[in-house]
Order: structure tokens, then C-alpha cells, then sequence
């Protein structure tokens, strides 16, 4: 973990040049809610010797991961440097300012932190099918690290090969949306990992099943142990979202071209791509497509079939057929596309979307160069997530 964590942050210390040290490496964390927000951490430590004993100290008790460039940081809020582009780009043709860079690691709740523990554990329940009533079906099964981190089916088989009628998106990046599923009924990856576990046509468990059998696997109740300090009884239902949704915010894909160019490569595009960036843009597919993983995490109006979307959830009427908008990141690698996965082909999507959502018929090549675009954002799924793990044996008994 703490390996991973620093070659994470070693790939996005180049955005320190474009985007601010301070706001790419640290400002997700220190949103006020995790930890402390700029301007308090300022008052606190109006000395840059101050500032860097904090993060010393910080870092030593485990708080916050090693190497995520503080140094540079301390030297930008402190020495006054000023952050320009790695490369010098042409005057009036920089489009990197419309997009976000990818961050290291997504907002962590202060409720549940990420420790190398927690995370251990919650690859294993990821991978483990136990945790479904037929034995047979993991969190992997339908989010498929080697695949993208979905199953490249239109709509998911779980238990008994039953459907949900809808598509799986990707696991990957998912802690930086704002609100989960395509209707956003689960407000965070821990209420999102309680969904699959119990409904019928996925794991078809329950909270109660889950802890029975994981509590007959003494290796499991040792690992509880670790991830959950201090606790009485830690192996539970709460703890197990916790552990999952912990392992999914380190499933964070950096170093796609569309990343390297952002922290400042130009070349990592080809020229096709950045037209589809330009048109992108031009467009308004940004207007909705924005942020770190290219989605708002708001509600929008996608009349497709008879799914209402958000209405299910809400019963209120201004929110028929309204869908959460989906992130873009690897969305290269995670056909089929939309709510239902009608649609196999990215510019067939891509069509689709500037035709519905912005009344705009666009030429084949301009289809195709959006597509191409969309494609430079396929990134590394981290390697440590997509070893398999070594599960824990059944209690012999
Ligand atoms: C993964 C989340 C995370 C990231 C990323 C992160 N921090 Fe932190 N930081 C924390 C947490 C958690 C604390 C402890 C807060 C507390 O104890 O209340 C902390 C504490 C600190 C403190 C000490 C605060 C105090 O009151 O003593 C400083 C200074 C600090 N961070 C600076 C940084 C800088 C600079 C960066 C970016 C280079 C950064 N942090 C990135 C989570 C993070
Ligand atoms: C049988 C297939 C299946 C299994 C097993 C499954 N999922 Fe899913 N997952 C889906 C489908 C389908 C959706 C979309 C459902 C919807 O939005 O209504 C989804 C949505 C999600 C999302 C929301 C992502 C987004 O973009 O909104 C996350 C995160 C997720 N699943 C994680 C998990 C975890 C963790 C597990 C294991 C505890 C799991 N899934 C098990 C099929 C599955
Ligand atoms: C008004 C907001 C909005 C605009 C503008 C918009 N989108 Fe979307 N996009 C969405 C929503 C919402 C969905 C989910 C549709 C569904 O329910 O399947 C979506 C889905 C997609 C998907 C499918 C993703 C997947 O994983 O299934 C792609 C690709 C996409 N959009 C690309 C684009 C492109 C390219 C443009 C510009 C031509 C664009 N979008 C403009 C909101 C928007």
C-alpha cells in the first residue's frame, strides 16, 4: 500500500507545474472535512519551518502518505514560486485549462481513513465470491480489474443469472464521484457496497449472512482485527463497506496520455485526439463532462427507454429519466455504453450525446476525432489491485 500510494503520488508530482501542487496533491484531502483547509493550516503555521514539522509529524503518525512533494507544496504557499506550464504552450491554444488533472487519491471520509490494513482487507472481500449467497459471484465478477473494471456485458448477470436491467459502470476512479450509481441512490462508496451485497440480482446476501461467514474464517477475523483497531467486535457488516470502499479509492487510473498531457507532455496526444479535445469543448460536452474524471456529479436529462432514472429514487417528477452524468475516464475500455449498455460502439455514444444533450448533428470526422480523444484517457489500473489476492481458507471444520 504505501508502496502504491508513492508511486501514485510520484506520477502526479509533475502537475505541480501546471495545476498547483497545493491543488492537485493536496487540496482533495484538505477540503475541511478530512483535514483542514488551506487558509486554516496558514493561521496555524504562519512559518514555512512550522508547516513542514506539522507534515513531518503527520506523516510519521501515519495520517497522511509519504512522499506527495510537501516540499514543493511548502515552497509555493510559502517561497511565493510561481506554478507555470512544465512546456510552454502556444498562446490562445491551451485547452489544458478547461480540465482537471487526476489528484493521487480521491476526498477520503474522515470517518473511515485509508490505512495500508484496511486496504489490504477490502482488496480481499473485493475478490472474494463467499460474500454472495451462491458463492460463485464477487464484487470482481461484474467490476473486473483486468477488464476495465466492469464486465464488458450490456446488462450484469448476477445471482442466478438474473439482470438489474442496467449496466456496470467502472469501479475505477469511482471515489472521486460525487454520488454513486446511475441514479446517485448511494451518496458514498460505503452505502454503495451495502447495494450489491444484498440485492437479489447481484450477491443476493445479507449483512447478517456476510458476517456469519466471515467470522467462521479465522484469518479474516485476525485481519478485522488490524484494519479496525480497538474495536469490540469488528467484524461487521459496517466494517466490510468500510474496508471495500477504502480498497476502491486507491483503484485510481493516472499516466493515461490524456493525464501526461495535462501535467504537461505535449506530445502524448496525437493530433487527431487533441482536435477531439478542441471540439469537446467547443461543443459544450465539458459542460456536463468536467473535473477530475470528467463528470459533475449532477443530474441530467437522458430520455432514452422506459428507466426513469432518478425518479425511482425521489418520486419527484422534475427528476424523470434524469441520470447521474458518468465519469469518461477509461470509457475506451468500458463498452457497452449508457444506463442500459444499448450501445456498443464509443462513436455511436459519442453521436448519441452531442444529438440529445446539445441538438448538434456532428460530421463522421468529428465523431471520430471525439472518440479518439475519449480514448487517450484509458489509464494503469494500479498492478497491486489487479493481482489476484490470496484468499483466506474456509475453517476446516
Ligand atoms: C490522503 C489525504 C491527505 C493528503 C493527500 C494530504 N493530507 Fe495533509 N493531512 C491529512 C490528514 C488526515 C491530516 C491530519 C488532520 C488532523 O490530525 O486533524 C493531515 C495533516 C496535515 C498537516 C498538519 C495539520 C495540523 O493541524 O497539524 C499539514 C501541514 C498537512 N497535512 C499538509 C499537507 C500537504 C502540504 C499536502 C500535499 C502535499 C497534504 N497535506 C496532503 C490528509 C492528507
Ligand atoms: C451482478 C453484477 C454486480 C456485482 C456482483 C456487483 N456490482 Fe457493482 N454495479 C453493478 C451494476 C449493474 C451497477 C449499476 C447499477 C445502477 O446504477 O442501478 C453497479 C454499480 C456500482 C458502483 C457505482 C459506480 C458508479 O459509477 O456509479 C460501484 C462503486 C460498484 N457497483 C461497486 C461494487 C462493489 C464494491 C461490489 C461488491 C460488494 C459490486 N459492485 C458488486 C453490477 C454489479
Ligand atoms: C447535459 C449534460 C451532458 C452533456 C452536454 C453531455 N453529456 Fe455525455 N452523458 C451525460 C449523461 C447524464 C450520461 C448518462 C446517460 C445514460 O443514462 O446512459 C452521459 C453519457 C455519456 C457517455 C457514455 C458513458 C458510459 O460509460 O456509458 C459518453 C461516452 C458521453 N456521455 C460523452 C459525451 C460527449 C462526447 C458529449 C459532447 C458531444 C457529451 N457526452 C455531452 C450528460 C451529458
Amino acid at each position: 500500500m504505501r508502496r502504491l500510494l508513492t508511486a501514485l503520488s510520484f506520477l502526479v508530482l509533475g502537475t505541480s507545474a501546471h495545476a498547483g501542487v497545493w491543488e492537485s496533491n493536496c487540496a482533495s484531502c484538505h477540503n475541511g472535512a478530512v483535514a483542514p483547509t488551506k487558509e486554516k493550516l496558514l493561521k496555524k503555521y504562519p512559518t514555512k519551518k512550522a508547516f513542514m514539522d506539522a507534515v513531518r509529524r503527520t506523516v510519521q503518525q501515519g495520517k497522511m502518505p509519504r512522499g506527495l512533494g510537501y516540499g514543493m507544496a511548502a515552497k509555493e504557499l510559502f517561497g511565493g514560486a510561481v506554478s507555470r506550464p512544465i512546456q510552454k504552450v502556444k498562446a490562445g491554444n491551451d485547452y489544458r485549462k478547461f480540465f482537471t488533472p487526476l489528484p493521487a487519491l480521491p476526498p477520503i471520509p474522515a470517518d473511515n481513513p485509508l490505512t495500508p490494513e484496511k486496504v489490504k482487507l477490502g482488496k480481499m472481500l473485493y475478490y472474494d465470491p463467499r460474500l454472495s449467497r451462491s458463492k460463485v459471484i464477487s464484487c470482481n465478477t461484474c467490476h473486473n480489474l483486468a477488464l476495465g473494471g466492469d464486465d464488458n456485458v450490456k446488462t450484469s448477470l448476477g445471482h442466478q443469472w438474473k439482470t438489474g436491467g442496467r449496466n456496470a459502470p467502472t469501479t475505477l476512479n469511482s471515489g472521486f464521484l460525487r454520488v454513486q450509481f446511475w441514479d446517485g441512490r448511494a451518496p458514498t462508496l460505503e452505502a454503495q457496497a451495502a447495494g450489491p451485497l444484498q440485492a437479489h440480482v447481484e450477491m443476493n446476501s445479507t449483512p447478517e449472512l456476510v458476517v456469519r461467514r466471515l467470522k467462521s474464517i479465522p484469518e479474516y477475523v485476525r485481519l478485522f482485527e488490524k484494519a479496525f483497531p480497538g474495536e469490540k467486535d469488528p467484524v461487521n457488516f459496517k466494517n466490510v463497506t468500510k474496508a471495500i470502499a477504502a480498497f476502491e479509492r486507491t483503484l485510481n487510473t493516472p499516466n493515461s496520455p490524456f493525464q501526461r498531457y495535462l501535467l504537461g507532455d505535449d506530445n502524448a496526444l496525437t493530433p487527431i485526439q487533441k482536435r477531439g479535445m478542441k471540439l469537446f469543448v467547443k461543443y459544450g460536452c465539458i459542460a456536463c463532462h468536467n473535473g477530475p474524471v470528467l463528470s459533475d456529479g449532477k443530474f441530467h436529462k437522458f430520455k432514452w427507454n422506459n428507466d426513469t432514472g432518478r425518479y425511482k429514487v425521489t418520486k419527484n417528477p422534475a427528476d424523470k429519466y434524469m441520470f447521474r452524468t458518468p465519469q469518461l475516464l477509461n470509457v475506451g475500455v468500458t463498452a457497452p455504453y449508457f444506463h442500459d449498455g444499448s450501445v456498443n460502439s464509443l462513436e455511436e455514444a459519442v453521436r448519441i450525446m452531442a444529438k440529445k444533450e446539445l441538438g448538434k448533428t456532428l460530421s463522421k470526422s468529428e465523431v471520430h476525432a471525439i472518440a479518439e480523444f475519449l480514448r487517450s484517457m484509458t489509464g494503469e489500473v494500479p498492478l497491486e489491485a489487479r493481482v489476484l489476492p490470496q484468499l483466506p481458507g474456509n475453517n476446516p471444520e
